[in-house]
């Protein structure tokens, strides 16, 4: 794979976030994207992920288009995160997890033999619940992903680059030789997004990404994801309905049953649709309980 494009808080209840979604669609949101016109990034067919024996998430079929936010919902243990890492073959780097079913990445099998996995995690950048800057400065925190791909590109560009995309430009431009470890959470947060995007990356996925900043810093974050689907594609994991509601122009929404062949519990995908239907016309009774706070 090389590394151009085609080649590769809380609970809220439904009113609360149906509300969100009506507000949004009266401004034209991102919510109301038609379903068609879009290019599919990710097209996930029959996809299972097995930690050694446990199936952990079965048979998902799911296909996550360019210039969108998707966000996955339902409740813990379901396989929100599990199904997310094989968009990066994260889930290779744990031992005994393996996928079965098919993935493709615009077109390619993401887990053919001559896929490089490193090559995909630069293309699909990764940004965590915590946010996990290097014990180094900010500038090398952005600097570390280019260098390691050996850019050409001038870095003191990439690095400025990058804080702008990040909305962080302003507030550390004249501190960028000191620790990452300084900042705020939220500035953090934000740096974290700034170091996936240093290296031109196609994909952003997001577990959780404001589950540990105040509302004031998730704020910013999801201005920032809206700013930033014009170029990428972001796949945001959230337990907070609000802000799927708010950010997401598909939602999916996953659960964990009991598989009777196994006696285990299962994750597996629900309903997946645009996320005004979702929150306001869910085709499924497991769906409404979940977003209405009947669940469990
Ligand atoms: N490294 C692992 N080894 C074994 N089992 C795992 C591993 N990671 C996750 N699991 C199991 O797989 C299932 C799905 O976990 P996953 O973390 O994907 O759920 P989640 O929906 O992200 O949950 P949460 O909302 O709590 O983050 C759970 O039963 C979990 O215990
Ligand atoms: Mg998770």
């Amino acid at each position: 794979m090389t590394s151009t494009k085609p080649e590769i808080d809380s609970m809220v209840g439904f009113e609360d976030a149906r509300s969100v979604v009506t507000q949004a669609a009266g401004q034209e949101p991102a919510a109301a994207a038609p379903a068609t016109d879009r290019a599919p990034v990710f097209e996930a067919r029959d996809v299972s992920v097995y930690y050694s024996d446990f199936r952990a998430v079965t048979n998902v079929d799911l296909t996550i288009n360019d210039n969108e936010i998707t966000a996955f919902i339902g409740p813990s243990g379901c396989g929100k995160s599990t199904m997310l890492r094989t968009f990066n073959r994260m889930n290779d780097l744990i031992e005994g997890a393996r996928m079965v079913g098919s993935l493709t990445y615009h077109g390619i099998d993401l887990y053919s033999d001559d896929v490089d996995p490193v090559a995909v995690r630069r293309r699909i950048g990764m940004v965590f619940q915590k946010p996990n800057p290097f014990p180094k400065s900010i500038y090398d925190n952005i600097a570390f992903g280019p260098r390691l791909a050996g850019t050409d590109e001038n870095m003191d560009d990439i690095v400025e680059r990058s804080l702008r995309g990040a909305g962080l430009w302003e507030e550390v431009k004249d501190r960028l030789k000191t620790s990452a470890l300084g900042l705020s959470g939220g500035q953090q947060q934000r740096l974290c997004i700034a170091r996936a995007t240093a290296v031109n990356p196609d994909v952003l996925l997001m577990d959780e990404p404001c589950s540990a900043l105040d509302p004031i810093a998730t704020g910013r974050i999801e201005e920032l994801m809206l700013e930033m689907k014009k170029d990428y594609t972001i796949v945001i994991v959230t337990h907070n309905m609000q802000q799927a509601a708010r950010v997401s122009d598909r939602t999916a929404f996953f659960t964990a049953e009991l598989d009777p062949n196994t006696d285990q519990r299962t994750g597996l995908l629900v309903e997946y649709d645009l996320t005004t239907t979702i929150f306001s016309q869910p085709a499924d009774e497991r769906t409404e309980n979940y977003i209405t706070g009947r669940f469990g």
